[in-house]
């Protein structure tokens, strides 16, 4: 295939893959072996002294994970990629590569609850601090960047409130010092958002999410510069062994060759939604980028998202327990964490996802006890509004 750069739909379905060097196959070979033959001792010596590309061992490399590898660092406009077995694999290889004893890391206000309790560990054991940021202005961010900050990590949009973070300008006064920007793209995948376009350093996935598309899978990605993904690969991934399986990969590059078009239904589900939910008297308050009661919330979102995204988060007028009766009574919704595949799911971030966050952390987060995350899917709108409609009258 000719080397030239393709639209985004096309590079989805094509990059890091040549047939003619998989005997034609036109779909990606699934290599699932743990480990590689030498063709002699040497040779085996050689790749390990990094003398001879090859591959040796699954844990270091395997090449249909090297393949979906390459086809993210593509569509996150990085130089290269890096698999992991889950996304906290890839969270906790990424800010263990960046950090050491008496580091600090600045976070936007607000991180999935897996990622909260990451920073407490590493606070915990290793003396490494955080600090949470809005990150609104460059003087909020000029305060409360510390001489010894060693990266700033972000979710934009907040995992589960959708407050976005403005990456332009944080990757803007972070650069001028030389801290990382680590930015978790999972509500975006790069189809809406590509950070490192807008001077990030290093992107993160749950990949188990819209990557995966499809609910079956378990994985995480990490996209940086080439030097920086090499010393993860052989420090960090290699050493912790948070290594994807090859079949996880395979199903990983076929969910991506559909990502741009479900991505487009997600949101256009996700659009009609709002409108049902915003003007619905039992609906308290709803957040969805654009849509939101946030300052400066929309210019950001013009600036860094090609669309506003398939998750949107509403509280419920009452209390928990309204929230959950409202969940019980839902039929066709699912009761589930996790997002991005193709049935809609609801869960209750304080009992869920952010269960592990203190309680006044949660507040300061904005995570309310009534407040409920929506992760639309695939299916006709209209039936996803019946549901919510009947669930609705019913509380
Ligand atoms: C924003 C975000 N980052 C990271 C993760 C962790 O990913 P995984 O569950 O694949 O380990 C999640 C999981 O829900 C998430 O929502």
């Amino acid at each position: 295939m000719e080397n030239k750069n393709f639209r985004f739909e096309t590079e989805a379905i094509h990059s890091g893959y040549l047939s003619d060097e998989h005997q034609g196959s036109l779909v990606p070979p699934l290599y699932q072996t743990s480990t590689f033959t030498f063709a002699s001792a040497e040779q085996g010596e050689r790749r390990f002294a990094g003398q001879e590309e090859g591959f040796i061992y699954s844990r270091l490399g395997n090449p249909t994970v090297k393949i979906l590898e390459d086809r993210m660092a593509k569509l996150e406009q990085g130089e290269a990629g890096l698999a992991f077995s889950s996304g906290m694999a890839a969270v906790s290889a990424v800010l263990t590569a960046l950090t050491k004893t008496g580091d600090r890391i600045l976070c936007s206000q607000g991180l999935y609850g897996c990622t909260y309790g990451l920073l407490q560990l590493l606070k915990d054991k290793y003396d490494i601090a955080h600090d949470f940021s809005l990150m609104s202005s460059k003087e909020i961010l000029e305060e409360e960047i510390r001489p010894n900050t060693a990266c700033i990590y972000i979710e934009t949009p907040i995992n589960p409130t959708m407050k976005l973070v403005d990456l332009e300008l944080v990757a803007s006064i972070a650069n001028q010092r030389g801290i990382p920007v680590v930015v978790d793209n999972t509500f975006c995948s790069p189809y809406l958002q590509t950070p490192i376009s807008l001077g990030c350093d290093v992107v993160i996935h749950s990949a188990t999410k819209y990557i995966c598309g499809h609910g079956d899978v378990i994985a995480g990605i990490v996209v940086g510069k080439s030097d920086f993904i090499q010393q993860v690969s052989r420090t960090t991934q290699k050493d912790i062994g948070g290594t994807i399986s090859p079949f996880d990969a395979w199903l990983l590059l076929r969910g991506i060759k559909t990502l741009p078009v479900r991505m487009d239904r997600h949101c256009e589900n996700a659009s009609k939604l709002v409108e049902f939910l915003c003007n619905h008297p039992k609906v308290e308050k709803l957040y969805f980028p654009g849509n939101s009661d946030y300052v400066d919330d929309n210019k950001i979102m013009q600036k860094q998202m090609k669309k506003p995204g398939g998750l949107i988060s509403f509280s419920i007028k009452g209390s928990k327990q309204t929230a959950q009766l409202f969940m019980n009574h839902l039929k066709l919704i699912k009761i589930a964490v996790s997002l991005g595949d193709a049935e809609t799911l609801i869960q209750h971030p304080a009992t869920m996802t952010h269960a592990v966050v203190p309680v006044e952390e949660r507040r300061k987060m904005g995570i309310e006890d009534t407040l409920l995350r929506l992760s639309v899917g695939l299916e006709a709108w209209e039936d996803i509004q019946e549901d919510l409609e009947q669930a609705l009258e019913k509380i």
